[in-house]
């Protein structure tokens, strides 16, 4: 009986500690950091892939401060040299829900150049070994191209197992690929 008891207890101790886990997980999937390295949260709205995904990757918005969401989303009309306006709705959709998921990590905190992604010190940091001409060539054209060498760009997945070398780039420049 005095086992009993204090197996049922231990078991609602660990069913606690489970639904503790469980939560910490999804609270971090809504934010900068995911479970599985899957950086996008799970409550993507449609027109976000229709409309954000068409010209570029879908990009997590953990990846951006909400200060630098909210300027993208008022200044559509100029969205780096090319008109992507939207509706006023969606508009309110789309940038409530990137603000909502914005970045909160010290390494997001501050509104890089451009509210640029790729002017973010952490990701000149994380590529600083590639070589500058392999941004320029045919097959990336942009750093801003996550998809170019991160297959699961649109999951928000950038871990070193969904790399790939684009095609028709020179050997030489490989090194980063293979760190
Ligand atoms: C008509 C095409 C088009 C659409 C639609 C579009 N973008 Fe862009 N976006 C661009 C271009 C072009 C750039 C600059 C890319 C470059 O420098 O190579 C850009 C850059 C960005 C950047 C900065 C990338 C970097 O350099 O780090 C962000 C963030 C961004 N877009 C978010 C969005 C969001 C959010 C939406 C939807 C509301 C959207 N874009 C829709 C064309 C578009
Ligand atoms: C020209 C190819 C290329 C492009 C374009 C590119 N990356 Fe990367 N990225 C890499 C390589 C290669 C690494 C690994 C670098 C190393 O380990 O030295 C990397 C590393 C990373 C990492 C760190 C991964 C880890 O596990 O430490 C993140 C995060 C990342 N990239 C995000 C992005 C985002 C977001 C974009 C687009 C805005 C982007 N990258 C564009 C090639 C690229």
């Amino acid at each position: 009986m005095k086992f009993e008891r204090s197996t049922g207890v231990s078991k609602a101790l660990l069913r606690n500690a489970a639904t503790l886990a469980a939560l910490t997980a999804l609270l971090a999937a809504g934010g900068a950091r995911a479970a599985e390295g899957r950086l996008m949260p799970g409550n993507v709205p449609a027109a976000y892939t229709q409309e954000c995904a068409s010209c570029h990757a879908a990009y997590p918005p953990g990846l951006l401060p909400a200060a630098s969401w909210q300027r993208i989303m008022s200044g559509l009309g100029k969205h780096y040299g090319t008109d992507a306006s939207l509706d006023a709705a969606t508009v309110q959709q789309l940038s409530g829900w990137l603000q909502a998921n914005a970045g909160t990590y010290k390494r997001v905190a501050e509104p890089p150049a451009q509210d640029r992604i790729t002017n973010s010190s952490w990701f000149v940091r994380k590529h600083r070994k590639i070589d500058p001409a392999v941004w320029k060539h045919v097959s990336v054209k942009s750093a801003a191209n996550c998809a170019a060498c991160h297959t699961g760009a649109d999951q928000g997945v950038f871990d070193e197992h969904r790399l790939q070398f684009p095609a028709g780039l020179d050997a030489r420049y490989r090194r980063p690929w293979n760190d």
